[in-house]
């Protein structure tokens, strides 16, 4: 059975992913944190498309070990996947002071460090024939250096960086793309911090279903790399375009007000 690998599944933006794949009645094979979580996702997705093939194993992605596991656990179930979607990803945002070493561990190893181990294990399992799909959900918060939110910023260009370098040396043989959206109203907080934001959180957002159909588009033509939504876009070319000095004071007065700790453990 040749299915799309999803981790970050229970999550908003994960959730579309699979509402939309499971419209496709692709196979789907979940990962997160939580079997328990993940199991009810399943039997969900499963009760509400008949005949709909769904797979789960829980791993934490900071975790060597986790990582390990999942993929001897898919081998041994005899499974193999054509298409990586890695939407995971932790999104502290605080003045890096603020910090301790677990919590800056975290946001480090899933962001990145889950990224290209998954990527890695996922490349020795993949037909690589040209259709094969790799998929990171970066962030718009990588076109620029973030005060504030440094470390997301940092780890999410580190990501976006290492995506598009891969999509050159697998040309042909796999798509490789990354998408950078805006704000997307998954949780309470992040719905909070848009509104903090006003105009400029307001026409960043998008809704995490248009966010997935937007992002499996963009990989299925083989982007390289796509801000989702029109006026990402124009705040991109601005950000690309003012002096870094300019910039960085902008930022640091607007996100020094607001804070998210979401993935506190
Ligand atoms: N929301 C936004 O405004 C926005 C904007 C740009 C980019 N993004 C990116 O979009 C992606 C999805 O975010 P979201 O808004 O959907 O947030 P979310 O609902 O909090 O989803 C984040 C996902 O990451 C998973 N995760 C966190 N730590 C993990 C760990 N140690 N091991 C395994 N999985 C772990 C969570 O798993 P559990 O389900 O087990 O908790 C969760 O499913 C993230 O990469 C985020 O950076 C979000």
């Amino acid at each position: 059975m040749q299915y799309t690998l999803v981790t970050g599944a229970c999550g908003g933006l994960g959730g579309a992913f699979c509402d939309v794949l499971a419209e496709r009645k692709e196979p789907l094979f979940l990962t997160g944190r939580s079997e328990k979580r993940l199991a009810a996702l399943a039997e969900k997705l499963k009760s509400s498309h008949e005949g709909l093939e769904v797979a789960f194993r829980a791993c934490d992605l900071r975790s060597e070990e986790d990582r390990l596991a999942f993929f001897n656990y898919a081998d041994e179930m005899g499974a193999s996947f054509f298409r990586l979607i890695y939407v995971a990803g932790v999104d502290t945002q605080m003045a890096f002071e603020k910090y301790d070493e677990n919590k800056l561990l975290l946001q480090t190893r899933v962001n990145l460090e889950g990224a290209v181990s998954f990527i890695n294990a996922f490349l020795k399992r993949a037909p690589l024939d040209g259709k094969t799909e790799i998929l990171a959900v970066g962030s718009m918060s990588a076109s620029t250096p973030m005060p504030y939110f440094a470390l997301y910023s940092a780890t999410k260009k580190g990501l976006e960086y290492f995506m598009s370098a891969l999509h050159t040396e697998l040309k042909g043989r796999a798509k490789v793309t990354c998408v950078l959206p805006g704000g997307i109203p998954t949780r309470e907080d992040i719905r909070r911090n848009i509104e903090e934001h006003g105009f400029w959180g307001k026409i960043s957002q998008k809704s995490p279903r248009a966010v997935a159909e937007a992002s499996l588009k963009a990989v299925h033509k083989n982007r390289r790399k796509k801000v989702i939504g029109f006026w990402n876009k124009v705040i991109k070319f601005t950000t690309d375009v003012a002096p870094m000095s300019v910039k960085s004071r902008f930022i640091a007065k607007r996100w020094s007000h607001t804070e998210k700790d979401h993935f506190s453990e």
